[in-house]
């Protein structure tokens, strides 16, 4: 990992349960996958900045048993050959969940309340805004969340929202109808989801199978009104179709993610007053980053007992996981 991600994962007083865990010198840092140190090294300890751990790396460390990645998704460093070669991989994107579902959950709220849209009239207007009037329909009551995707961030969202008057209809084709009753939401096929939602929020994967799940086509079933958050991957959402529809003022969005990344300086998602637009901001940042590191210690703690990881990545789930 890179020094100033090793900086931000780790206190003092996490380094020094690492050491408990682990014969560590965590003051040695590797930026790069080469070098004596690999010779021995049974877990590597991975976190933003690490490059591919690939055929030549792997030729290096023949000892490596495990990769604990201190950040959420491994997927650009673990290649195929640790696959084959039987590799464990464990990440802390179970960790990076909560604060996408706290975003997510603020963002739900406040669209709900229809806090964007009043709070621009006000400062466009700056007159008195008689809310009863102008915004009849606003409020966390009796309205339908609809969450794409079952992910982790996606069933905490379901518990941050099981305290509210709200309904939550969740569409993901790996769910089956007995898991949607075990987390007490009901289960829809995407298309109804959409036609249903005063909210939608996306929590798919980006991946060959889910890109532009969000078409023209689907863009046009979301109710008048309804809001789109997306805190997931642009990839998910055609761009094109997501600003026609917004230029037309039928719906809102709340989009932490987009495509490209960042978007290109005249992009219409920069100027349009119905677009809450945030620069990936949603995943540990800031004082959450720490919680990264200290799952990581975790998995090794637990990998040095015997004991299987919490949060693995499987090669058989690559094709619907994050
Ligand atoms: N904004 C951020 O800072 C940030 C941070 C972390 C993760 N993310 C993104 O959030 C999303 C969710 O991450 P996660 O770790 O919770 O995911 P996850 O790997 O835990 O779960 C993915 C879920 O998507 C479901 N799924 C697969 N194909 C689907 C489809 N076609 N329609 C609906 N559901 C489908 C799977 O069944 C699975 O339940 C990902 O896109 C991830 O990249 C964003």
């Amino acid at each position: 990992m890179s020094t100033p991600a090793h900086d931000r994962l780790f206190t003092p007083a996490s380094l020094a349960r690492l050491r408990g865990v682990a014969d560590v010198d965590p003051d040695a840092v590797l930026h790069e996958l080469s070098g004596d140190p690999l010779s021995t090294v049974e877990v590597l300890l991975t976190g933003w900045g690490c490059p591919p751990v690939d055929e030549r790396v792997l030729a290096a460390a023949p000892r490596l048993r495990a990769i604990v990645h201190a950040a959420g998704s491994a997927r650009a460093l673990v290649t195929p050959a640790c696959w084959q070669r039987g590799i464990l991989v464990s990440t802390a994107a179970a960790a990076n969940a909560r604060p996408v579902a706290e975003f997510t959950l603020a963002a739900i709220l406040l669209a709900n309340k229809g806090a964007p849209a009043a709070a621009r009239a006000y400062r466009e207007q700056r007159r008195r805004i008689d809310p009863l009037a102008e915004y009849p329909a606003i409020g966390n009551r009796a309205k339908t969340v609809g969450l794409v995707g079952a992910s982790r961030i996606g069933r905490r969202v379901i518990e941050l929202l099981r305290p509210f008057e709200l309904r939550v209809v969740v569409a993901d084709p790996f769910l089956d109808d007995a898991e949607a009753a075990r987390l007490g939401v009901e289960r829809r096929e995407l298309d109804e989801l959409l036609v249903e939602a005063d909210v939608v929020s996306l929590h798919a994967p980006s991946l060959p199978a889910t890109r532009h799940l969000l078409d023209r086509r689907r863009l046009r079933l979301m109710r008048d009104g309804a809001v789109l958050v997306n805190t997931a991957r642009g990839a998910l959402v055609d761009h094109d179709a997501l600003a026609a529809e917004l230029r037309s003022g039928r719906i809102s969005a709340v989009l932490d993610v987009t495509e490209p990344e960042p978007l290109p300086p005249e992009s219409p998602l920069f100027s349009l007053p119905n677009v809450v637009l945030t620069p990936h901001i949603a995943g540990a940042l800031g004082t959450e980053v720490v919680r990264l590191g200290d799952a990581a210690i975790e998995e090794l703690s637990r990998y040095a007992a015997g004991v299987p990881f919490a949060h693995p990545l499987r090669a058989a789930d690559l094709d619907r996981v994050a």
